[in-house]
This record gives C-alpha cells, sequence and structure tokens, in this order.
C-alpha cells in the first residue's frame, strides 16, 4: 500500500489506520493485520529504550529500525520521524538526513512543528521527498509545552494550529498528525486542508489514527525509572489486547475499530 492507495482510501470515505513499529516481527503482523501505514516514530526513545522523553533519540537509531520495519513489510506505506536535531538548523542538513531515511526504507518523513517548520517542509517535498507535518501536541517540545498537555485550547492557539495546518498543506505534505487537540479542532482542520489528517487523541473525524502499538496492547507503563503504578495510561489509549485472543487478533481489531469509526470513542478524545 503506497500513498496513491492511502489517497484513494481518504477520497472512498475510508478511515487510514496507522501503528507505530519498530521491528521486523511486529511490521509483518501489522502487514497481515491490515494496518495501512506504519510510524517508525521516535516514540521509540520512550517505549524501546525507556526514557522519559523522545529528546535523545538520534538519526542511527531511526535507520536501525527503519530498515527493520521496511524488511518486515514491504508492501506497506513507512512513514519515519526525523529526530530532535536532524532538520531544525538548516534546509541542506534536513534534507541529507531525510534522504538517509529514505534509503533506509522509509516512503515518508515525518518532521514535528509548524512557523518556521513549514519552510522546511517545503524545502523537502520541493527535492521530491514526502513529508508528514506534526501539530499540535510535538513531543520534541515537552519542555517547552511544559509536559504532555492537550493543544488548542484557547481560541488563539487553536487559531495558530489552523494556520500551520493550512501552510504545511500549501507546502505539499502528503499526511498531518494532530496530537492531543480538541476533536472540534481536528474536525475543522479536516475539512479545511487537503492533506489527510491522522489523529492521536484528536476525536474521531480525522481522515485516520495513529497509535503507538505498545499502548494498543497495554504493555506500555512508563519510563524504565517510574514504578508502573505511576503511570497514568493517556486519555487516547484503548487495550485492544484485552478484548482479543492474540497480538494478531488485537491488531486486527484496531484495524476495524478505526475503519468502523467506533475508535477513538468520546471518551478517548478531548
Ligand atoms: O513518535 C511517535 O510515535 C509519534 C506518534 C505519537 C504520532 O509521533
Amino acid at each position: 500500500m503506497r500513498l496513491t492507495a492511502i489517497k484513494s482510501k481518504v477520497d472512498a470515505g475510508e478511515k487510514i489506520a496507522m501503528l507505530t513499529c519498530y521491528d521486523a516481527t511486529f511490521a509483518k503482523l501489522m502487514e497481515r493485520a491490515g494496518v495501512d501505514a506504519l510510524l517508525v516514530g521516535d516514540s521509540l526513545g520512550m517505549v524501546l529504550q525507556g526514557e522519559e522523553n523522545t529528546l535523545n533519540v538520534s538519526m542511527h537509531h531511526m535507520t536501525y529500525h527503519t530498515k527493520s520495519v521496511a524488511a518486515g513489510a514491504p508492501d506497506t506505506l513507512i512513514v519515519a520521524d526525523m529526530p530532535l536535531g536532524s532538520y531544525e538548523h538548516d534546509h541542506e542538513a534536513a534534507y541529507k538526513n531525510a534522504i538517509w531515511l529514505i534509503k533506509s526504507g522509509a516512503h515518508m518523513v515525518k518532521l514535528e512543528g509548524g512557523g518556521e517548520r513549514v519552510a522546511t517542509a517545503r524545502y523537502l517535498v520541493e527535492r521530491g521527498v514526502p513529508v508528514c507535518a506534526h501539530l499540535g501536541f510535538t513531543p520534541q517540545s515537552v519542555n517547552q509545552l511544559g509536559g504532555y498537555k492537550i493543544q488548542g485550547k484557547t481560541t488563539e492557539s487553536a487559531q495558530t494550529i489552523i494556520q500551520d495546518a493550512m501552510a504545511m498543506a500549501d507546502a505539499g505534505v502528503s499526511l498531518m498528525v494532530l496530537e492531543m487537540v480538541p476533536a472540534s479542532l481536528a474536525k475543522h482542520i479536516t475539512e479545511t486542508v487537503s492533506a489527510p489528517t491522522i489523529g492521536i487523541g484528536a476525536g474521531v473525524d480525522c481522515s485516520g489514527q495513529v497509535l503507538v502499538l505498545q499502548d494498543l496492547l497495554g504493555i506500555y507503563s512508563g519510563p524504565a525509572s517510574k514504578a508502573p503504578e505511576d503511570f497514568k495510561t493517556p486519555r487516547f489509549v484503548r487495550n485492544f489486547l484485552k478484548e482479543s485472543h492474540s497480538i494478531q487478533q488485537a491488531v486486527a481489531s484496531y484495524v476495524r475499530a478505526v475503519k468502523e469509526e467506533t475508535f477513538p470513542a468520546a471518551e478517548h478524545s478531548y
């Protein structure tokens, strides 16, 4: 499944089911379970490395995991995160790092933020690199945002996200992740911009959904340094394994719930 197939599904009104993936075994399983797109997210810093956040993930980590995922899912669209420090300082460095990810097996790269990042996205798109924007809560800015907080709650901040989304669409991005924003704001953006939106904590009206695999399986319990009982699962997470007999069935049930629009429900949204 490539980008054109994803776009045809969106045009036909079908929701896109995306999941994070970091290795070949899960990539193979997810491809067979009907996942439309795999995100090699820098969330691997948290779920694989046990860190508190995504800030220490490097290009070497990202290319290593992208290669593994590409090996396991040769027929699925693979989006790879550009880690912190790999794209912000100059456009040429962003381009070189994006090409490194593409050569490792990604079909698209994802970068966080609006504002000045719009020019970076445009630079990559003009050179033939498909880009996924990431707006709303952007984990690489966790320190500036003061923690894991919902974004776009005030009229002013919602307006900024809408303008960034429009500018990113104008720059030619192919997809747009919207993280932890009010469902009404995500709905408005989805109806306004040309690029399909993929929500996480952004309500059911996005063009598709993404979840971190370990969250879907209910096995993520916070950073390695903290006791699992001190970890509070985010509101937008649903444990699909609890109601399934196998991981494959849990993933397939996530895909079905996204397509049937039963996930996310109101209780998973803001
Ligand atoms: O890194 C990641 O997994 C992500 C998703 C949470 C969207 O960016």
